[in-house]
């Protein structure tokens, strides 16, 4: 299967609100939900600034199967052998985190899993070490990734479409509050749960982002104009990613694509693209609010923040507190047989772990 490879909550307080109003987001809900992102923010920096400890042993779990691969390693299914518990087990080997120089990421990675709450993301459960590997074990996400299924249905009809896209704008909301960016937005890094609602993984290029960051990472297609133009950026490229999302969902292909990467950042730069003849007037008009290479006119980043989305028409009759509280039924629910069913999943070699007899990197991953 074609697949594009990034180079290089379980919160239990549910979010009470006191009315809800069918059609958009008053500016007074808007506030009350400000002061529960606020609550949150706190919580994420109290969990930042604290080291966590974790009770559950390696010896205690046993893997299952491979669920997933990436550049420094893969991610397991993995069970825990008294509880029946399972997750999904990342799998990262030092010494390739070291030779790529990805220590800080993936140690920032690591931070930001074990202090994220909300949800629509992945968290941090517990973590291991050995010699020669490091382990980041998350809930694990029955349904797949949405890549997989949209590859399958070959597009999201609208109202499928519409309920995803709530969900990411609600964790980017979310993020963008605890002041962090996540650069890497794609139906890859978003997996379904089996309620049909979504989690958001992979945090490998998120940071905390204080002013403006210049680093080169993401996707080519999801890539923000003023990203590839070298310019500083901020949480600008993630809105901009959402545009592409947004636009790959409903169309089954994303709207900046050529077999090189080069030609792509072209088209990205020069922000044309074609909307299939399919798609609703208030959804491109959505799309072209959104995929503006000046980011001072792009949804998101403006004045309104994200009550460009919340009140925008193509959004109307989403009920934003509802899907927040996972109270809204989800028009895809993935087909699944038992606990530990993974054929939303593609199939990979189970490969086995190999240990080395003596710890490597001890140093480097001092403070893992
Ligand atoms: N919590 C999870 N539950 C189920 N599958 C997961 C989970 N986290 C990751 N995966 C699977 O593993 C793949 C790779 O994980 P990811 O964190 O995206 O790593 P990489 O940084 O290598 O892309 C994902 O695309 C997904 O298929
Ligand atoms: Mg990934």
């Amino acid at each position: 299967m074609y697949s594009r490879k990034s180079f290089r909550p379980s919160s239990n307080s549910t979010y009470n609100f006191k009315s809800a109003v069918r059609d958009g987001y008053t500016a007074q809900q808007q506030e009350q939900y400000t002061k529960y992102l606020k609550k949150l923010k706190s919580e994420f920096e109290e969990r930042w600034c604290k080291k966590q400890r974790f009770s559950v042993e390696i010896s205690e779990t046993e893997t299952v199967t491979t669920l997933g691969t990436g550049a420094f390693g893969r991610v397991l299914l993995l069970k825990h052998k008294k509880s029946h518990r399972l997750y999904a087990m990342k799998v990262l080997e030092k010494e390739k985190i070291v030779k790529m120089k990805q220590v800080e990421h993936t140690l920032n990675e690591k931070r930001i899993l074990e202090s994220i709450r909300f949800p629509f993301t992945v968290y941090m459960e517990f973590t291991f070490k050995d010699n020669t590997y490091v382990y980041f074990i998350m809930p694990f996400v029955s349904g797949g990734e949405m890549f997989t299924h949209l590859r399958r249905m070959g597009k999201f009809e609208e109202p499928l479409a519409k309920f995803y896209a709530t969900q990411v704008i609600l964790a980017l909301e979310y993020l963008h509050f605890c002041s962090l960016v996540y650069r890497d937005l794609k139906p890859e890094n978003i997996m379904i749960e089996k309620t049909g609602y979504l989690k958001i993984c992979d945090f490998g290029f998120c940071k905390v982002l204080q002013g403006r960051t210049w680093t080169l990472c993401g996707t080519p297609e999801y890539l923000a104009p003023e990203l590839i133009l070298s310019k500083g950026y901020g949480f600008s490229v993630d809105w901009w990613s959402f545009g592409v999302l947004l636009f790959e969902m409903n169309a089954g292909y994303p709207p900046f694509y050529a077999n090189d990467s080069m030609r792509t950042y072209e088209k990205i730069v020069s922000g044309k693209y074609r909307c299939p003849s399919g798609f609703s007037t208030d959804l491109r008009d959505l799309i072209r609010n959104i995929l503006q290479v000046d980011i001072s006119h792009r949804y998101g980043v403006m004045r309104n923040g994200v009550m460009d989305f919340k009140n925008h028409k193509w959004f109307r009759g989403i009920e934003w507190d509802s899907v927040l509280n996972c109270r809204t039924q989800s028009p895809f629910i993935p087909k699944f047989k038992c606990p530990g069913d993974t054929t939303n999943f593609d199939r990979y070699e189970d490969e086995p772990l190999v240990q080395h007899t003596r710890c490597r990197f001890e140093s480097e991953f001092i403070d893992f």
